[in-house]
Order: C-alpha cells, then structure tokens, then sequence
C-alpha cells in the first residue's frame, strides 16, 4: 500500500484504507475503486493524501483478484474441501498440512484483498449447503480473526477450524443431513452430535493444534451457557469456538437454504445482533458487524416501502441501520426504525 497526493490518484485505483469523516463515520470504504464521484468525496473531506493498495486495476502490478475469480476460487476450494470431506467419511485420517493446501488460495485474499468481506456475500453456493457452508464459515471466521487484530498463525488456525467446524456431519446420516423438511426432535438430537463426532475427528488427526480441535468442539456453545455439548459459559468458550459461532450464523442466515430466501446483509446483522443477546460474544459480534457493513457503503438497496436508495454512511454504533440517499433526501435509519433494507441491488 502506497501514500499517494490527491492530486496524482486516478480512476480505477483502489483505496487502501477506511475514510471517515469528523464525526467518525464512515464515508468510504477501502476497497472502494475510485471514480469521479468517489474523487469528489474525498476532495470534500478535505484529504491531500490517500492510501492506494495497487496503480492500476488492469495494470501489471494487479494483487487483489476481482469478482469472477473470487467465485472461481470459492468454487475450488468447496470442490477440494468436498472430497476431502468424503474421504473422512470413509475413515481417512485428517492431515494438517492437506486441510492448509485446500485453504492457501482463500486465505491469502483474506490477508491480502480489502474487498474480499464485500464479495463474500457475493458469492453464489455451488454445491450442497455443508461443503458451501464450511468454505463460507471459513473464510467469515478468518477474516474476523483479522477484523480482531490476531496473528497470522491464529487466522490461518481460525480458517481450519472454520472449515472442519461441521466435519462431525460426515458421520451423520444422509436422511437427515439432507433432509429438506423441518427435523423432528428425535432427529435434530441426532443431529447435534455433530459438535461430538467433530471432536472426535479431529482429535485424532495428524498435528491440529489444540486450539483448533476446542474451536470444533466448543462452536455450538452459546455466551449464556445454554449451548452444546457441554453448557460452556462466557470467555470459557475458546475464542476461536466463539467467533466460529458468530460467522456460522451469518453463513446460515445469507446463505440459499431450501427453505428460506437469501436475506440481505442488512436484515441479516439486524438478527446476528438480537440473537446475540446472551448468546455469541457481544464484543466480537460489534467488530463483525462494523467491518461487513461499512463494506457496503455505496451500494444500491431496496427499503421496505419500496424506495431505492445508495448507502452513504455507516454508522459506528448502528452498524445495520446506514444512512441512505433516496433521490434527492437523506434518510437515516437509525433514526426511522420503521424503514428497513429489504435487500441489495447489484
Ligand atoms: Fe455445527
Ligand atoms: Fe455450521
């Protein structure tokens, strides 16, 4: 990432680092391409610098990877983690260093490209809900690792953990694991051993790190203690167990399930947030939703009252509710709970 002076930046670079105004709101988001109105944003600030990550989208020195090729990625790494997960199914052992191979590509994008949060919402599932939503709580945990600050070792711990997180469901039987209807009580019992079996597995693999295999067992336990197996409370849940928990809910919620259609990310982090109350880590949860949702300032939504308005800002302490441009009028969300984001337009 290069300083560069106003004065010499030009369409198509791509801004390095979150822009907020006085009141600490964020205007722009890094990631952001710039163009003429993003230009004229910045020069309203008052900035004379800005960081810029590469020179040129199109250009030789081209780090960060856009959208198709973040899906064609995606899709590879649900394709490698799909066989992966078969042949534990037939009792093949876990090996650290295969499980690292299948996650190199995805997690050099989490360390290195700013907009990856924003694609990640993005991308279309390509395969059965496990093997899409292990790749999803993957890569959500790992980039909330590096939301949190922690070290390179523990978001690429995190990644592994987030990808064998539900591994335990490769012993559960298909009726119902693929089930399409609702699980009886008798079976969703079953279905909660999967935490266990997890365990299980992972423990007798080849060198995971004990952080890892807690991070398997412990992301069904809940804040509160009413979580499984094994009634964890609070800070004794493994921060990696915690945080795996926060992006696993987000994955179900935007994900395509069957029986419920893709939400938008903003109906979303509004049910993260009251689901949160006694249940996922509230301090993490607040990171998580601040850094997904300042990705999607400048994006088109649709409100509830069936106006189309453009995310301006997002606000620090109100992550879900933005401020949004509808023609001419600003309407801030924060402020008019009866007006919700019903969904993005591409
Ligand atoms: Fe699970
Ligand atoms: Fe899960």
């Amino acid at each position: 990432m290069i300083k560069m002076q106003l004065n010499t930046v030009k369409n198509g670079m791509i801004i390095g680092e979150d822009i907020y105004n006085n009141y600490d709101v964020l205007i722009i988001a890094s990631g952001t391409v710039i163009t003429d109105k993003i230009f004229q944003q910045i020069e309203r600030l008052g900035l004379d610098e800005v960081h810029i990550i590469e020179k040129d989208v199109n250009g030789d020195n081209q780090i960060v990877i856009i959208k198709d090729d973040i899906q064609n990625l995606y899709e590879n790494t649900v394709e490698s983690f799909k066989n992966l997960f078969n042949s534990i199914k037939f009792g093949k052992q876990i090996i650290s260093e295969e499980v690292e191979e299948i996650l190199a590509p995805m997690l050099m994008e989490v360390k290195h490209n700013p907009s990856l949060a924003k694609k990640l919402w993005q991308i279309e599932a390509c395969d059965e809900y496990t093997y899409d939503h292990s790749v999803t709580v993957s890569m959500a945990s790992a980039l909330l690792g590096k939301w949190m600050n922690m070290t390179d070792k523990q978001i690429n711990e995190l990644a592994i953990a987030g990808l064998l997180h539900d591994i335990g469901k490769c012993n559960i039987p298909d009726e119902i694991l693929k089930k399409p209807d609702r699980l009886t009580d008798e079976e969703f019992k079953v279905m909660k051993t999967h935490a266990t079996l997890g365990y299980l597995l992972v423990k007798n693999s080849k060198d995971l790190s004990n952080e890892i295999i807690e991070g398997v067992y412990q992301h069904h336990e809940k804040f509160d203690g009413n979580g499984y197996p094994n009634k964890l409370v609070g800070e004794d849940i493994h921060i990696y167990g915690r945080l795996i928990a926060i992006a696993d809910v987000y994955s179900a919620m935007t994900s395509n399930r069957v029986y419920r259609k893709k939400m938008s990310p903003f109906l979303v982090a509004k049910l993260v947030t009251e689901y949160s109350f006694g249940y996922l880590d509230p301090v993490a949860v607040n990171i998580f939703l601040q850094n997904v949702g300042n990705f999607y300032v400048g994006t088109l939504v649709k409100l509830n009252n069936g106006m189309i308005g453009q995310v301006v800002m997002v606000n620090k302490l109100d992550p879900y509710r933005p401020l949004v441009k509808v023609n001419n009028d600003y309407i801030d969300l924060s402020k008019h709970y009866e007006i919700e984001i019903d969904s993005l337009i591409d």
